[in-house]
Order: structure tokens, then sequence, then C-alpha cells
């Protein structure tokens, strides 16, 4: 039997690499990632090596703004408007899958709409949306609120945002724009429906100035971990990312999302669940070990403290000893998840502030794994055999040469074990994924 094949998304967003330190690395690319020709090299690159996705992360406000001489201490705080940017990658390649986040929290879903089904057409059918819910909360000044919404609200508008979006993509028939000279019409009117939409947050009466898209619809990505993000994956996601560190918590992820599909009506194949790692392969264990230690030795302790105190909710942790104890952290409005896991890391196994930092810090968050091909390898084939992950969202620590050395070293192996492809098998992100194209809720097969 055909093994179980691994997603791979690859993450450009952070140009330097996903390492806090990473731009401190001798190779590291510059330009404070607006170059590009470095996001045109980079994808290019993922594509020849078969990555199903690239993926960019947004935010719509300035990182790590807590404190003005730290912020100036990490990269990137600006980033270029991700759908500008994919459109442009989208005439630089071919295949690969075009990902990126757009808060709910902070855009209108007529303009969410547009924006991908646009990405869509464009890319010939390679568009998919990572549904977030904004980890900023400074994202709220820049959009006329003093505060940032609640977490529970966040995702309820994210539920009806996406429900308008879905039903926007659904405007057109398929075949509705038939171009006959003849009857002079250009499309068939009982093929366009309006969606009047009117809901507790949202009144859209559509239809999109948009035809149906190549996948019929982007693909949806849904990235919180939390009780009502596990929810919302499982009624609409076809890709969760996520941030697991252990896999018996990755298996019980796992399994808990994916028991939730059948009272939505879904099937567990409807869904990927794809966690982060970030690896750090070397031609030897050593000289993984090494580079390692060098991106950890290089995180300023303001750096390291500024990046826990996010991925904590924004607690401030500069009066409390770095060699002590992590305090009571209160509940977080931004990542309960992660808030949750390092926590429970931390008491778990009796970490100091700084032991934590240098532990979650680096990766702002996610899983780092370093040794040489063969443990990487390892790593990715455990979680996929055991139900932990379907794939994995590969995030550089540093551009270009990790990316690079997991493109040269750690793909060949898991082609070597039968993991992972060796040619593309479709032409849209959705045949890629091995993920159906949805009928029109109209049709009559909808
Ligand atoms: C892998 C991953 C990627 C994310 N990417 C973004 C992003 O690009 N922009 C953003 O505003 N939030 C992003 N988020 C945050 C989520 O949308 C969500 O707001 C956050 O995880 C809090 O929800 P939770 O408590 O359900 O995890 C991301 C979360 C994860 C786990």
């Amino acid at each position: 039997m055909a093994k179980r094949q691994l997603k791979l998304g690859c993450v450009i967003s952070n140009v330097t690499g996903m390492h806090i330190a990473s731009w401190l690395h001798p190779h590291a690319e510059r330009f404070a990632g607006i170059d590009i020709k470095v996001f045109a090299r980079t994808a290019q690159r993922a594509e020849a090596a078969k990555f199903d996705l690239l993926f960019l992360a947004d935010q719509l406000a300035v990182a790590y703004s807590s404190n003005l001489d730290t912020m100036s201490r990490i990269s990137p705080s600006v980033l270029l408007e991700p759908l500008t940017l994919l459109s442009a990658l989208a005439m630089v390649t071919e295949r690969v899958g075009l990902v990126a986040s757009a808060t709910t929290t902070y855009n209108e879903p007529y303009h969410l709409a547009r924006f991908f089904a646009s990405l869509d057409h464009i890319s010939a059918g390679r568009a998919g949306w990572n549904v977030v819910t904004s980890v900023n909360q400074d994202e709220a000044f820049n959009f006329h609120r003093d505060a940032h919404v609640a977490h529970s609200d966040r995702y309820e508008r994210a539920r009806e945002a996406l429900e308008v979006v879905q039903g926007l993509w659904d405007s057109w028939d398929d075949d509705a724009f038939v171009y006959d000279k003849g009857k002079a019409r250009v499309f068939e009117p009982e093929k366009l429906h309006y969606l009047n939409h009117k809901g507790p947050l949202f009144s859209v009466k559509g239809p999109l100035n948009i035809p149906r898209t190549p996948q019929g619809q982007p693909v949806i990505i849904q990235s919180g971990s939390s009780e009502p993000g596990m929810e919302l994956g499982a009624e609409t996601a076809e890709i969760i990312f996520t941030a697991q560190h252990q896999m018996e918590e990755g298996k019980r992820f796992y399994a808990e999302v994916k028991s939730r599909l059948a009272k939505f009506g879904r099937t567990p194949d409807q869904l990927l669940i794809m966690p982060g790692i970030v690896p750090i392969v070397g031609r030897t264990k050593q000289e993984a070990k090494d580079q390692y230690d060098r991106l950890q030795e290089s995180i300023h302790p303001d750096v390291g403290l500024e990046a826990l105190s996010t991925v904590l909710g924004g607690v401030d942790l500069r009066n409390y000893p770095l060699d002590g104890p992590l305090p009571e952290i209160g509940e977080s409005n931004a990542y309960k998840s992660r808030r949750d896991l390092f926590v429970n890391m931390a008491r778990k196994e009796n970490l100091t502030i700084r032991q934590l930092y240098q532990r979650v810090a680096g990766a702002r968050g996610h899983r780092t794994v370093w040794g040489d091909a063969g443990d990487i390898a390892d790593y990715m084939e455990e979680w996929l055999v055991n139900e932990a992950a379907d794939g994995f969202n590969v995030l550089s620590p540093y551009m270009p040469d990790a990316l690079d050395g997991f493109i040269e070293l750690v793909i060949p192996e898991l082609r070597r074990r039968g993991i992972f492809r060796t040619e593309y098998e479709g032409k849209t992100l959705r045949e890629n994924l091995g993920l159906k194209r949805p009928p029109s809720r109209y049709s009559k097969a909808g």
C-alpha cells in the first residue's frame, strides 16, 4: 500500500528567517523583507523542491512595539502586504500554492472575498486563505478602537465573516458567463445569486464582482488552537496550522479536532493538520547543534523577554528575575492556546524565565528540531505515522541557508522513505493537497 504522504508548507514571511536572531546570521538576507527578488528566488526554490504551498503570515500593525529599544533589535518589524506580494509571486511560479493570513477582525468580508478570489484567478487555482483573528493587540489602534476585540468576539466575527465570504464566492455559477453574441447575453441571469446575508454582525447583499474561481473556492486554513479555534477549524477549515511541541500533545490535538468533524457532516480526509517545525539541519548532528547554539546565543535578553511576553499575551516580565520562576500569568486575549502551552511547559519542567524564553522565543513559539537529515526526517515521519500531523509548515530558522539545507538534505531523505512527492500531482493547490473542488451551494450536486 502506498505510504501516506507529508504535506509541506514553506513559510516565507520572515525574510531573514523564523528565528528571532536570524537577521544577525552572517548570510541573512537584508532589505527588511521588501526585496521582491529575494521572495521570487525563495518561491522558485520552494517550488522546485515541490512544497505544497508558500505561506505568508501578516499583521496590521508593527510587531513587538511595547518597547522601542527592544523593537529596534528585532527583525522584521515591517512586512509587504501579502496579497500584493503573492500576486507578484504567482507570475514567477506555476504549481506551488499561495497562502496568506488575513484577519477577519479588522477586515470586511466583501474585501476578503475579493482579495482571495482575485488571487485564485491570477494564480490559476493556487490560492489559500489563513483565516486569522488578529494576534497583535495593537491592530485595534489602527482601526478606530482603543482596545483589542475580545477573544470570543473575534471568533464569533470570524465565523460569520467566513460564512459571508464563502457565500460571496458562490455568487456566480461556474458556467454563468456565456458571452453569447447571438443572444446578446454576457451571462445567464439565473446563474447569478444574491447572497442577501443579514446576520448579527454583517449585512451583505452581494453578489461578488468576481466570477467563481478555478478552485471553486480558495482553500481555507485556520490557525487558532483554543476551544473556539478548534471548533471553527473543525467546521470550516481544510488545513489547520498549529504550534505543537510534544508528539503526545500533537496526537491529542489531532484526534480531538478530527473527532469533531462528523458533527459538521465532514470526514477526516477533508482536514489536514500541519504543525510548525523550525528545522536546523547539519551534515552532522554536531554541525546542527553548533548552528542552533550560535542562533540561541545571539538572542539579546531584552528580545527574548519581549518575545516571551508576546506569546504569553503581552504580560510585562521585566520586573522579575530572569533566573527565577515564571510568575502567575493571567488569561490572554491574544493566543490562549500558546499561553497555556508555555505556562504548562514552565510549570511542568520547572523552567526559569530565561530557560523558557530560550526554549520558545527563538522560534517565536514553534518547535525547533536540530540534527542531521535523518533526525529531522525521523521527527516528521514519527508525527505522520502516529497521526499527530498530516504534514508540516516549515519555518526556516534563517534564510536562505537553512531553507537550502532543508531542501538539499531533508527532502531527499523524506523521498527515500517514500513519504514526500517527487512531482506535483495536479495543477491547483486543492489537487496537490488531495482536497475536492467544492460544488457551488446552488448547484444540484451542492
Ligand atoms: C501557526 C499560526 C499562524 C498564525 N498566523 C497569524 C497571522 O499571520 N496573523 C495573525 O493576526 N494571527 C495569526 N495567528 C493567530 C490566530 O489567528 C489566533 O488569533 C491566535 O492563535 C489566538 O487564537 P487561539 O487562542 O485560538 O490560538 C496564527 C496562529 C498560529 C497558531
